[in-house]
């Protein structure tokens, strides 16, 4: 007892609350000098090739090929012939024998491929590790299920699969992106050339590795590396049959040009300037954290980030009080690092397109908050944004940033909340916080966006659409809807479809 009694010796109290830095092993991934076209289920070697880098330090990570028409069109040839050598006519429940497979084989690999997606694209390992790799996963596991009931999700109709899909996707959710067009096309009986973004070819790449291990049949899946003129070329291609595109507005416009008139299938998921609407009897603390997560998730780089904030003017000053707050408290670095909460910017392009608006939003008059904090010197960074006592003609308000960049504005009446947040060329998603049920199903009826968050905000799951109304395009990715754009049916010439 004698020597418990003994007075403590004097412990030195920390005063430095910092998180200490948690970095993830980046060794996990093997990541080649150089790689070629996967075509056929083989190696295509490139005739041209560029590096693609890390932009959390311009690392340079591997050379990559820039595929030509000539390129593109081995890859649809491929594609083609795996077609109607058998993958088309297989039995729904062997395809999905293969889908089952593939999103185990991701589960598996999950760690090797959250680092890759981190390290190549930026976005914060915490966000790779627990949304994209689960919900890559989750989306084959889902269309797996689909392969083999296709006559009962569309009864009557005998659905058939549409032939080549030629799938072109962006690079704020690569290898998410590659499963919500890959998976569903592959479950209705088409075969694919998949084009990844330029700044993002890796994860892809990898995943050519995991149709080898799922023994996917030759030329079923075909991965092809490249920039815009590679995306023209698959666009142009005539042996294929549909178009699945997901990226700018601009882009999307000048590929439905191209595509009409030639009878191919065509669905786009374009941009968005979603409204986040907070009425004043919501749970405030709650709504800020689905605002932070709404728009500095990913940094901002989603098309339906809550990027126009609508708060009601009795809550105004409160609400924004407690944003900034928690602002104070986001951790921006090291994608890699587990304790990150806003990566790197995903590319120097990116940046200064986040740059020019956000100088377009003080030159109008915005007044700009950014809590304090130090970005790395090297790689592309921007500190998480608020742009307060902004007009709704302002660029910030009208245009995407697709950055970590909010842009708040005010309502007094649920009518006035409606018509401002239909004020845009857009309409992807939107999200509605308050205490009320009824007023929460009022606002959903009268928003013009394909999917509308009640009291939550980022909300993804395969079995639920997700699209675009107006200038976000058209067609829906996931769940039963999703399965229609990679089908045609026996009834297609007497309804139009
Ligand atoms: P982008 O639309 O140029 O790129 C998206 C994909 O399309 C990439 O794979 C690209 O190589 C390909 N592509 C580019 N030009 C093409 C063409 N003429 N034909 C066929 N494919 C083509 O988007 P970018 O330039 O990377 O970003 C610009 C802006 O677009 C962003 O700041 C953001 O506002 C928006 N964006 C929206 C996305 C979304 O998820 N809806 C994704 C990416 C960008
Ligand atoms: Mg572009």
């Amino acid at each position: 007892m004698a020597e418990l009694d003994k007075p403590q010796r004097e412990v030195e109290v920390p005063g430095d609350w910092t998180y200490a830095s948690a970095p993830e092993s980046r060794d996990i991934v093997e990541i080649a000098d150089r790689y070629g076209h996967f075509v056929g289920g083989e190696w295509l070697e490139p005739t041209e090739t560029y590096e693609t880098i890390a932009p959390r330090d311009e690392e340079p990570l591997a050379a990559v090929g820039q595929a030509t028409a000539a390129d593109v069109g081995r890859a649809v040839a491929a594609a083609r012939t795996a077609y109607a050598d058998g993958w088309s006519s297989l039995p729904g429940s062997e395809r999905a024998k293969y889908l089952f497979r593939i999103a185990r084989i991701l589960q598996e690999r999950s760690r090797e491929f959250a680092v890759l997606e981190s390290l190549n694209g930026g976005k914060p390992i915490k966000e790779s590790r627990d949304v994209d790799l689960p919900l890559a996963a989750a989306h084959f596991f889902y269309y797996a299920g689909w392969a083999d009931k296709l006559e009962y999700a569309f009864p009557n109709r005998r659905p058939r699969p549409v032939g080549v899909a030629g799938q072109i996707i962006p690079w704020n959710f690569p290898l998410l992106m590659l499963a919500w067009k890959v998976a569903p096309a592959l479950a209705c009986g088409n075969t694919v050339v998949l084009k990844p973004a330029e700044t993002t070819p890796l994860t892809a790449l990898l995943f050519c590795d995991v149709l080898r291990q799922a023994e996917l049949p030759d030329g079923v899946v075909n991965i092809i590396t490249g920039d815009g003129r590679t995306g023209a070329a698959l666009v142009e291609s005539e042996d294929v049959d549909k178009i699945a595109f997901t990226g700018s507005t601009e882009v999307g416009k000048e590929i439905q040009r191209r595509l009409a008139g030639t009878g191919k299938k065509l669905t786009l998921e374009l941009g968005g300037k979603a409204a986040n609407i907070v009425f004043d009897d919501a749970a405030l603390d709650q709504a800020v954290e689905g605002i932070v997560n709404g728009i500095y998730f990913n940094q901002g780089h989603v098309c339906c980030a809550g990027s126009r904030l609508f708060v009601q003017e009795s809550i105004y000053e409160p609400l924004v009080a407690k944003l900034e707050r928690r602002l104070t408290t986001l951790r921006v670095g090291d994608p890699l690092d587990k304790n990150t909460d806003v990566g790197a910017i995903n590319s120097a392009a990116q940046l200064e397109r986040i740059r020019e608006l956000v100088a377009s939003g003080e030159e109008e008059g915005a007044e700009i908050y950014q809590p304090p904090c130090v970005l790395p010197e090297k790689g592309y960074w921007f500190a998480p944004t608020v742009f307060t006592n902004v007009a709704q003609s302002y660029r910030i308000a009208q245009e995407e940033i697709f950055g970590p960049v909010l842009s708040v504005l005010t309502f007094r009446t649920p009518e006035e909340a409606v018509e401002k947040a239909n004020n845009t060329p857009y309409g992807l998603s939107a999200g509605v916080w308050t205490e009320k049920g009824s007023r929460i199903l009022w606002m959903a009826h009268r928003l013009r966006a394909g999917v509308v968050w009640a009291n939550t905000f980022n909300r993804f799951d395969p079995s639920s659409p997700f699209g675009g109304y107006k200038e976000s395009g058209f067609g829906r990715e996931g769940g039963l809807h999703g399965l229609e754009p990679y089908l045609t049916f026996e009834d297609s010439e007497t309804f139009g479809g």
